[in-house]
């Protein structure tokens, strides 16, 4: 795609002699020198030759012709050379807040190696809803995976997805060269699984699959061996599913309510010398982390599960909370060695309208965080996209585009600040986005003015807004006054 041809000039490109080669004319040409999933692209007289040196380069290569002929309708006479920034270009799907189809989901896997985006993050599981059909854990998907209604709606809202289906996505994927990285989010976000197994909740917690958003109190119990084995059965049976080796356990905004007032998490830290819930919940993690290195699995969390010092040394710190104990220990944890992925959430993620994280705003995000001074660790860049709002293809596809292609563009080019380059460019993309039927905000559209900003942020707030809101505020709130009490911090 012509946004991610970091050393050419796309106005030159533009400009120079077409061909009426199609994409059945590429030769591919191994060639050792080329760097790992980068590539070579020379079009002239004598043909459209791709010069790489793995698989991985040759379909980039062929992707970067397939989207000159649809922004072109020929190909410019050119030479190209193109490499990957690195190695984690991701996008995330919310299945779980809102329920998309096989289809669905394989749609946006068609569309993502078009911006040359190379993982599928699934996110599968939440307080309102389980969508991965668990053998030993039935009730899961009985129960967890369907939902009376949302914030009192009265529409149901149900499904899972079958092995079979799992697998057959992993596979769709496999083709396009990206790999499928289901989130299995613990200790926090477990409502519809303590719904179907109460025991997994410190207090055995009996209720129903949460209709409404935000935080909620119901967590696993971090204390009660049951709590270890139902983890490490279910992650067996994903493991069989997904082959890819990285798993995200979740890991954020998890309610320390119920561990507070727990026998066996009060008694886990005492006996581990655990000085707070955060070393609680890292302890919990590693047992899990180091049961994922049997299976050759590295374990991704989101970074506001990481603040204890006892974080185990092989967890990627997936950054998007900038509040400053979390922004601190993810810099800590990332200048001592830790691989790092990077969401800021006020400029990655794409549920937000545009009146808060604009087209600009999410383009100018640097990923290179500050504070890291340890960038060789950053592996990469992904576009969470959180489906409380977002419904179905039509919502995804309005949230999703034209900002994933600037986080495509920052996971892929060398970090570079002209905007309006960048928009430039986008113009001849919008070309791609009619041909693949994506229906987004144009252009004119997509960095409001100060009218529009307010009008986007009223309607999006206003819509979010209930009162079920005001009890997730009250439990953090409480959550924060316990810990306070108990450790005067
Ligand atoms: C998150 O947005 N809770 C990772
Ligand atoms: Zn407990």
């Amino acid at each position: 795609m012509l946004p991610i041809i970091p050393k050419v000039n796309s106005e030159k490109i533009l400009s120079d002699k077409l061909f009426n080669y199609t994409l059945e004319d590429v030769v591919n040409i191994k060639d050792d020198s080329i760097k790992k999933s980068g590539y070579k692209l020379t079009i002239d007289g004598d043909g459209v030759k791709v010069y790489a040196s793995d698989d991985d380069g040759f379909y980039y290569g062929k992707m970067t012709v397939l989207n000159l002929l649809e922004m072109m309708g020929a190909l410019p006479h050119c030479e190209i050379e193109d490499a990957p920034r690195y190695v984690y270009r991701g996008y995330m799907l919310d299945c779980a807040r809102h329920f998309f189809s096989v289809e669905t989901v394989k749609r946006m896997i068609d569309i993502m190696p078009r911006f040359k985006l190379n993982v599928f993050h699934w996110h599968l599981t939440e307080d309102q809803g389980w969508r991965i059909q668990i053998d030993k854990y039935p009730l899961l998907t009985e129960i967890g995976s369907y939902r009376d209604g949302t914030r009192g709606d009265g529409k149901p809202i149900k499904g899972y997805y079958t092995k079979e289906e799992m697998r057959e996505v992993v596979a769709y994927a496999k083709e396009r060269h990206i790999e499928v990285m289901p989130e299995f989010d613990i200790p926090g976000h477990t409502a519809a699984a303590i719904a179907a197994y109460p025991y997994l909740d410190c207090n055995n917690s009996v209720i129903g699959v949460k209709d409404s958003f935000g935080i909620h109190p119901e967590v696993l119990c971090a204390g009660k061996e049951s709590s270890y084995e139902f983890v490490t059965d279910v992650l067996k049976e994903i493991f069989e599913i997904f082959p890819f080796n990285l798993i995200h356990l979740g890991g954020d905004e998890a309610l320390r309510l119920h561990w507070l007032d727990c026998k066996e998490c009060q008694r886990v830290m005492e006996e581990n010398n655990l000085k707070d819930e955060d070393e609680l919940q890292a302890h919990f993690m590693a047992r899990i982390v180091e049961f994922c290195k049997g299976y050759g699995k590295t374990v991704i969390n989101w970074n506001d599960g990481m603040v204890g010092e006892n974080v185990h040394d092989d967890v990627i710190v997936h950054y998007w909370q900038g509040a400053e104990v979390n922004r601190n220990a993810a810099v800590r944890e990332i200048n001592r060695g830790k691989k790092g992925i990077i969401s800021p959430f006020f400029s990655y993620y794409l549920d937000y309208p545009y009146g808060l994280t604009s087209l600009k705003k999410c383009f100018s995000c640097n990923p290179e965080i500050d504070g890291v001074t340890a960038t060789e660790n950053i592996m990469g860049v992904e576009g969470p996209l959180w489906a409380e709002y977002v419904k179905n293809q039509k919502d995804i596809d309005r949230q999703t585009f034209p900002r994933l292609i600037a986080i495509a563009e920052r996971g892929w080019s060398e970090w570079h600040q002209d905007y309006k380059g960048f928009r430039t460019r986008l113009k001849y993309n919008y070309k791609i986005i009619d041909k693949l039927g994506i229906e987004c905000d144009r252009i004119e559209k997509v960095d409001p003015n100060p009218i529009a900003k307010i009008i986007s942020l009223v309607k999006f707030f206003g819509n979010a807004w209930d009162k079920t809101q005001l009890q997730n505020a009250k439990n953090v709130a409480e959550n924060k006054k316990r810990l306070k009490a108990k450790y005067g911090k």
